[in-house]
């Protein structure tokens, strides 16, 4: 598939979802290459390297992966969510930078090599979060195959999914949870913030940018809402069950932390169990979209069954 194809597309010969996450991380590196300031930029510092550096070291993609499919889902103009799927990205690798410094998880590796403080420094890496969130809302002001209006719609989206009432207020919660033990409904909450509020954003900018009706973005949001704590739930397990080479971050981290997370709660077959009922949830709300939903679909299965 070429990275320019206009229109999403539900035919005969429509991808695999391993075809389809291949094009859309290969579509979206290809659209941040042209978001992100030069490798050659004249400043002489090292801010617009680290920045390159935290948002080209071998992430997943999943969040813009949400964003086109949520355009496939909708039959939109998938070159409308280009803007976003960068932005929430850019919003999400800031989050990383920050989440391993010596004063939030205090991580070392990162997509499986040094995080970003311990490749430029604590300074730097600091520097990059703030770049790189403003450049998300920068690139959203100033994508003009968008009409104003609905650039003002995304960046509040944006802003209060990164902000004090999402991800930012996850983390905090994240933060003072350490060594404490919080029942379901206070971890659920936390989760939400600090994961699925992002993932939430992801499929409401790509909903948003496809005028969908208020009965889509109702179904779309429960899918989005269940996928977003599935996700955390599985980067908790993760940490307990897979190893530090395959997860490209120190396995063990929360356990060492005594973060507070679904295994510790549940234990790991109850953790397993609610990434399956949150999977389910998913899959029924997408029952309306039919096949054109598949790769939200893949997506879903993708994201409770991944091991990294
Ligand atoms: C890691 O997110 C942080 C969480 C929200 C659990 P990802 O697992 O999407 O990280 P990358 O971008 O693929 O490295
Ligand atoms: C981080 O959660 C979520 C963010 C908002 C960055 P984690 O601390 O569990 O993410 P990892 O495990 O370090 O990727
Ligand atoms: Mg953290
Ligand atoms: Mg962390
Ligand atoms: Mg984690």
């Amino acid at each position: 598939m070429a990275v320019t194809n206009k229109r999403a597309t539900v035919s005969a010969n429509k991808p695999t979802f391993s075809e389809y996450t291949t094009y859309s991380q290969s579509r979206i590196d290809h659209y941040l290459q042209s978001v992100l300031p030069s490798a050659t930029h004249p400043s002489g510092n090292q801010l617009i390297e680290a920045m390159r550096y935290a948002v080209f070291n071998g992430g997943k993609r999943v969040r813009p992966l949400l964003v086109y499919a949520t355009v496939e889902a909708l039959q939109g103009d998938i070159e409308k969510a280009d803007p976003c799927a960068a932005a929430i990205e850019l919003i999400h690798a800031y989050s990383l930078v920050h989440d391993d410094l010596p004063a939030m998880d205090d991580d070392d590796l990162r997509r499986g090599k040094p995080a970003c403080h311990k490749a430029y420094g604590e300074a730097n890496a600091i520097l990059v979060g703030d770049a790189l969130q403003s450049l998300a809302f920068e690139h959203i002001c100033s994508s003009t195959c968008l009409p104003t209006d609905t650039q003002s719609q995304l960046v509040l989206i944006l802003a209060r999914a990164a902000g004090a009432s999402g991800m930012a207020m996850g983390q905090s919660i994240d933060l003072d949870s350490v060594n404490k033990s919080l029942d379901i409904n206070q971890l659920e909450n936390m989760h939400q913030h600090k994961t699925g509020a992002l993932i939430s954003a992801a499929v409401a900018m790509a909903a948003l940018c496809c005028q969908a009706s208020a009965r889509q973005q109702q179904s779309l949001m429960t899918y989005a809402k269940a996928i977003g704590l599935a996700f955390q739930v599985q980067d908790d397990i993760l940490d307990i069950e897979s190893d530090t080479d395959t997860l490209g971050k120190q396995q063990g981290a929360d356990l060492e932390l005594n973060k507070p997370t679904y295994p510790a709660l549940l234990g790991l077959q109850g953790a397993k169990q609610k990434a399956s009922e949150l999977h389910s949830e998913a899959i029924a709300a997408l029952t309306s979209f039919g096949e054109a939903a598949d790769q939200l679909r893949g997506l879903a299965d993708y994201i409770i069954q991944r091991k990294r």
